[in-house]
């Protein structure tokens, strides 16, 4: 019998360094580990984990339980500083063990406050809001060999630190952006390598980001602080074993470097002219009385240059301009090479996401200047790149350089570096592009904190967006630790009476902000970051946060619980809503309200239950049952038409089992289907309705439906952008015209996540790959075949390891390939309705006839609605309809069908051209009635 392979090294809490996981988020992380084969009879019955401290003997503890995912942690909490060495094997059903994993190690941060003997410390007189930015520089002596060296820092205002002139890590736009605070996080490196016996010279760079930079559309500038700062601690160990420590201090002293202005907005201008580093400092520093006891350890992984894309085209503008385009809308800057440039020549990058009339489009970035300018030192070949500033561009404009080789100009891509965990793909071109859109998209607003978009004078932190995003986020990326990180700053930020302010960190401090969808990220969020990775510590972690937030709905809506009145966002960018008044929807937003106040208490309920809180768990159940009540009550018919008859109404009550009885369930299905038709299967919902609508209608036995609205290209729908050449997911609908010009709205951005959390459905149910237990423990495959796809695929690397579903369509056949990790199972679904079937780990193959082997036909006495779903007879209608100018617009034709639907296919003439009214009437009937027989 062949045996299971060794578990992978471990991981700890959700770090996910490749080498030892430095600055540990806590002295207990809890531990997961992987098995990467294992024959199919093998089930786990124990492991053991080794734990090694600072090189002493090994320890050893026994799980007695299958668990491998955020296992508790076992030994002696980890101390500040401390080294710990894990590995772990796993014992079968019949006693026998694996072989050990490798090695995997961490340290220990520093915990406690007292561990810092560092203190902030400002430049006395350099540095201020207009200045340069400022360098801090501190000396350190080491007497002897050195054998390890660890640089703690963190700063106010980003920081980049340089050790004897060599750059200390590879993260960018250090420290990050957290409710600073509350909130601040340091990283440590291993800087063994670039400490040396003798003199050593640590030089700390400062920039504006959102310490002191622009923040928020309202103008906002330094809203934590007019000082940057900054907190290091390097810490050396030499050969004897003594330690000698360089903390900032009032010993240190500032100068200047080359950057004279940085902003996140506006961008960095440089003068090469001046030193980097300066030769001297000669400015005090002032030592800050500063909190300490705010400092974090991170729990995710910092920003990085994550990729670098070459120009794809070098261009001349209508107006005379050098344009460069990268091909790709993304997040980063550009690094340009110059040479030949007299001393004191500018050279000047502008950035943005589109070209109008062939210049670039900088309307939409709104008052972000986006540029990044130099001043160049003499002809010598230089290198130029921002460090303390990101722009969201495709494209770029570059003056100051008479021309300009291809080769000599890239993209810089940055991000927060999550690790890439989720894929999708199909037959269908456009919907895999579509799909990559959303990838860059996540990859452009996960830059810290997840942000609304990456270019305008706004990039923040927005619950609402997130909070539709987050499960297509957790299944592309591991987002554990970054949405982790940000839920305490969630936590934090809430007001004293559970209202959660709209931007997380909060830069806005609207007055008891409470919105439907947008403060409901305090309950989905947490439960989302369960679902997918078996983290139930969350949900302890932010059930205080999730009751307040429910807490203060319960109480806005009353005894009736019914939640009305007030401001709200609603169904955010309905495509109707006219361009400048986005809130403008279909959907009631009280409707919309008091279906978030039924969903957010069901969560906290469930979160309470999981972490046995039973008495919490009853008071929210009742609290949801008692607000679907009233829910349905209120808003519903005995027939099921919920109130304001709109699709996104109609999603909620489906997917949030806010409909009674059967008869309304089937009777909103079907009305939700038929608003879908008669909207000419284009898309008609806004940042709530979007996410829930392709699920809503599959779960009412709409598939083709569901399929025709998912694969319209028409404006608005999803693929319609990327008919227009989009490479992110756009905010608007339609950011972009038809005719080419940018939407005249104020806020058009062209990469914005939300109305992209449709991918969560690919890849649950086009592709077929859902979790049904937390972490993946166990998984539903449950393909969604339609007419059009012949094959769709989706990859994750769950908790467990990589779990992969395929399937294709062809000679009349359906076969389905799935891949289920160790540790985890899978319900298998076929789409010929024979019983579900339960697969253990490995690889699996099924098969069964084809749901669509041939183009179905127009069913005999066809109804209106029929006519709809059959796209080539619908086609031929709107061809007749168009040639005889009874219509041009095929939205409008579909919706005069409305109250049609179940009358004979001939009724359309009269739908569309009522007889004695459009004066074509009478020759259109003659031709549909042709056309049908
Ligand atoms: C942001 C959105 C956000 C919205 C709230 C916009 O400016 O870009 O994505 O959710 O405001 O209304």
């Amino acid at each position: 019998m062949a045996r299971p392979a060794a578990p992978a090294p471990v991981r700890f809490a959700h770090r996910t360094d490749a080498g030892t996981v430095l600055a540990v988020p806590t002295s207990t992380p809890r531990l997961s580990w992987q098995i990467p084969d294992a024959p199919p009879e093998f089930a786990a019955t124990a492991s053991e984990l080794e734990v090694t401290v600072d090189g002493g003997p090994p320890a050893s503890f026994l799980v007695e339980s299958a668990e491998q995912v955020l296992v508790p942690w076992p030994a002696e909490p980890i101390a500040s500083r401390q080294e710990v060495a894990v590995r772990v094997r796993v014992r079968d059903a019949a006693g026998g063990w694996t072989d050990w994993s490798p090695t995997a190690r961490a340290e220990g941060g520093l915990f406690e406050t007292a561990d810092w003997t560092a203190r902030f410390v400002s430049p006395r007189t350099l540095g201020g809001p207009d200045a340069p930015s400022p360098l801090l520089r501190g000396r350190l002596d080491v007497p002897g060999e050195v054998t390890r060296a660890r640089l703690f820092i963190t700063s106010h205002g980003l920081h980049r630190a340089e050790l004897n002139g060599q750059r200390v890590g590879d993260d960018e736009l250090a420290p990050g952006w957290t409710s600073y605070p509350n909130r601040l996080r340091y990283r440590a490196y291993d800087v063994t390598d670039l400490v040396r016996g003798g003199a050593n010279v640590l030089d700390v760079a400062l920039g504006n980001g959102w310490f002191r930079g622009r923040l928020g559309f309202r103008d906002g500038r330094a809203l934590y602080g007019d000082r940057l700062a900054v907190l290091a601690q390097l810490e050396v160990t030499t050969a004897d074993g003594s330690t000698h420590t360089l903390a900032t201090d009032g010993a240190w002293t500032a100068g200047e470097t080359d950057i004279l202005a940085s902003d996140n907005y506006d961008g960095q201008r440089t003068d090469l002219r001046r030193p980097a580093r300066p030769e001297q400092t000669t400015d005090p520093v002032d030592v800050l009385d500063e909190d300490l006891g705010r400092l974090v350890a991170p729990e995710g992984p910092p920003v990085r240059v994550t990729e670098v894309l070459p120009a794809v085209t070098v261009s001349t503008s209508p107006s005379g301009r050098m344009l460069v385009d990268f091909g790709q809308n993304l997040v980063g800057w550009v690094r340009l090479k110059v040479r030949g440039l007299a001393s004191g020549a500018q050279v000047a990058i502008r950035h943005a996401e589109v070209l109008e009339d062939g210049e670039l489009g900088v309307r939409p970035l709104k008052t972000a200047k986006a540029t990044d300018e130099y001043v160049v030192a003499g002809p010598d070949e230089v290198t130029l790149e921002p460090v303390f500033t990101f722009h969201g561009f495709r494209y770029a404009e570059v003056t100051g350089v008479d021309s300009l080789a291809m080769e000599d100009i890239e993209a810089v891509v940055v991000g927060t570096d999550l690790r890439r965990t989720g894929w999708f793909d199909s037959s269908h071109p456009l919907l895999n592009r579509f799909h990559d859109n959303v990838v860059w998209s996540a990859r452009g607003n996960f830059l810290e904190v997840p942000t609304d978009c990456p270019q305008r004078d706004e990039r923040l932190g927005w619950t609402g967006d997130i909070q539709v995003f987050a499960p297509t986020a957790t299944f592309l990326f591991d987002a554990a630790g970054f949405l982790t990180n940000w839920l305490a700053d969630l936590a934090a930020e809430q007001y004293e009476d559970g209202s959660v302010p709209f931007v997380i960190p909060d830069v806005l401090h609207t007055v008891r902000p409470a919105a439907a969808a947008w403060g409901d990220a305090a309950t989905v969020v947490p439960w989302v970051v369960y679902q997918r990775t078996g983290d139930a510590g969350v949900l302890r972690q932010q059930l205080p946060s999730m009751r307040a937030w429910v807490d203060r709905i319960a109480g806005l809506a009353g005894k009736d619980c019914l939640w009305t009145g007030g401001f709200q966002f609603g169904d955010w960018l309905d495509p109707t809503a006219p361009p400048e008044d986005p809130a403008a929807a279909k959907a009631d937003p009280d409707v919309i309200a008091t279906a978030h106040l039924a969903h957010s208490a069901e969560l906290v309920a469930k979160a309470a239950a999981v972490l046995g809180e039973q008495d919490i768990a009853r008071h929210y159940a009742d609290l949801a049952a008692r607000t679907r009540e009233a829910f349905a009550r209120e808003y519903i018919t005995g027939g099921g038409r919920v109130i304001s008859d709109a699709q996104t109404v109609y999603a909620l009550a489906l997917e949030w089992a806010l409909l009674p009885g059967e008869r309304e369930r089937a009777g909103a299905g079907r009305r939700l289907a038929d608003l879908v038709r008669t909207s000419g299967f284009r898309i008609s919902t806004g940042f709530v309705g979007t996410p829930l609508i392709a699920d809503a209608l599959t779960s009412a036995g709409e598939v083709d439906v569901a399929y025709r609205l998912l694969l319209q290209e028409g404006v608005p729908s999803w693929l319609y952008a990327v008919t227009m050449g989009a490479t992110t997911v756009w905010e608007r609908w339609d950011s972009m015209l038809p005719d080419g010009r940018i939407n005249p709205g104020e806020m058009t951005s062209f990469n914005h996540y939300a109305l992209g959390a449709v991918a969560d459905w690919l890849h649950r149910r086009v592709a077929g790959l859902a979790p049904a237990a937390p972490g993946f423990r166990q998984l539903t495959v449950h393909p969604l075949p339609g007419p059009v796809l012949t094959s769709a695929a989706a990859r994750h690397l769950t908790p467990y390891g990589e779990a992969a579903v395929s399937w294709q369509r062809a000679d009349g056949r359906f076969t389905l390939s799935v891949r289920v990790p160790v540790g985890s199972g899978a319900t298998v679904h076929l789409p010929d309705g024979s019983a579900p079937v339960q697969v253990g780990h490995g690889s699996h193959e099924f098969a069964c006839a084809d749901p669509y082997p041939r183009d179905r036909e127009l069913p005999g006495d066809p109804t209106v609605r029929d006519v709809l779903d059959h796209p080539p007879t619908w086609a031929a209608v709107l061809a007749v309809a168009a040639e005889l100018e009874v219509t041009g617009d095929d939205t409008y034709a579909a919706g005069r069908a409305l109250h049609y639907l179940d009358a004979p296919a001939r009724d359309l003439a009269e739908a569309l051209a009522p007889a004695g009214l459009a004066p074509q009437a009478e020759a259109f009937r003659e031709r549909i009635d042709a056309l049908l027989a």
